[in-house]
């Protein structure tokens, strides 16, 4: 067989490309990086590579939100990256790439706070969760972090954002933005859709089924870190939390096996209702020890690609430069639409 020339093959991608749906998505180089990230999201963005026209960001300037140093933000982005190789993104199929190293994303942030109102920032959910009761003394970022999303989001004029359900208030936040800067200045903006799935999109603490997974829990035993060596995992699912009596159910009344059972479900790719029948009649140990042994299944090869890719940092740093060209190559023409719409500049 001949191999095709070059060009030819890419003008065709290119054509396949343009037709596809875009997606964007997003997450913070802010610490340990763990299983509800993974199922909940990094997980799709891998499973949806091939159907679509992928942008994935490491968003640096939403992780300088809350207090962090400069050593661990760099080792932070470096290791992120990584995970997400590590995890089965590859720069074949997605641009993968790092928010502050594209500078339309804080400018576009900057246009867009004209089209925000404060009332709108200030309902924000996560905005009051992370402030707490210390609102007078957090960072102004915080308050704006949703702002810097819906720039990373409409500068690629996204259709598709996959997120777990902690974002979906953001999401409408982009949405009522990006809507009203088409009304104020003629349509520019792509109105985009989130993407959640039914299963996992929330996956919670294993020790309090009340609260999402967390990596700023005080509580390691609360998640499963990447990081955990299989022993270390088998330990947290032996003590996750369970609920009263001994079925093993996904029911309203029991949050608990709810959540194991999705993480089960996940990890080892079956149907919950599955799960349920083999474990009718049977204890708590058994299921717990065959779920820490499916997710140490899952984890361990995640793991081992990551161990590669740490061992050579110098590659990762030249997917996240050509993915960092790759984006502004999209960005920088969007920005001149957008500052032109706006009346923005000296015109020269
Ligand atoms: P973050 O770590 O906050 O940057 O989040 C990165 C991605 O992981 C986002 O799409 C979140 O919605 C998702 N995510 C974070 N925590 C969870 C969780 N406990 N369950 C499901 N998805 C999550
Ligand atoms: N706010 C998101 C989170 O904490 C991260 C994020 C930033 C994001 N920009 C984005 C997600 C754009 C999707 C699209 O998880």
């Amino acid at each position: 067989m001949v191999a095709e020339p070059i060009s030819t093959t890419k003008e065709r991608q290119g054509t396949a490309r343009s037709a596809r749906q875009r997606v964007f998505s997003g997450i913070q180089p802010s610490g340990n990086f763990h299983l509800g990230n993974y199922l909940g999201a990094i997980r799709n963005w891998v499973r949806q590579q091939d159907e679509y026209d992928n942008f994935f960001c490491i968003v640096d300037l939403h992780a300088l939100s809350l207090p962090i140093t400069a050593e661990a933000m760099r080792s932070n982005i470096l290791n992120l990256a990584s995970v997400l190789l590590a995890s089965g993104l590859t720069p074949e199929k997605s641009v993968i790439f790092v928010q502050s190293d594209v500078h339309e994303h804080a400018e576009l942030c900057w246009l867009l706070n004209s089209v925000t109102q404060f009332g709108e920032l200030r309902r924000m959910t996560q905005f009051k969760d992370k402030a707490g009761n210390n609102v007078e003394g957090i960072s102004a970022a915080l308050f704006d972090y949703p702002v810097l999303m819906a720039a990373d989001i409409i500068l690629y004029d996204a259709n598709l954002v996959p997120v777990g359900e902690d974002q979906k208030q953001h999401l409408e936040l982009t949405r009522d933005v990006a809507t009203r800067f088409n009304q104020r200045y003629g349509e520019t903006f792509v109105i985009p859709e989130p993407d959640i799935k039914e299963t996992g999109a929330r996956i919670m603490s294993l020790d309090d089924p009340t609260k999402k997974m967390s990596k700023s829990s005080a509580n390691p035993a609360s998640y499963i870190a990447l990081s955990d060596t299989p022993d270390v995992i088998r330990k947290k699912i032996k003590r996750a939390v369970t609920d009263s009596g001994t079925e093993i159910r996904a029911t309203p009344d029991k949050p608990a096996l709810t959540n194991l059972l999705t993480i089960f479900s996940l990890v080892a790719d079956e149907q919950i209702q599955v799960l349920e029948e083999r474990y009718d009649g049977k204890g708590y140990g058994q299921f717990k020890s065959d779920l820490a042994e499916a997710t140490v299944q899952a984890i361990q090869p995640i793991q081992e690609r990551l161990a590669e890719f740490e061992a050579h940092p110098n590659e990762v740093r030249a997917i996240l430069a050509r993915g960092a060209a790759q984006a502004r190559a999209v960005a920088a023409p969007k920005m001149a639409k957008v500052k032109s719409r706006m009346g923005l500049g000296s015109g020269a």
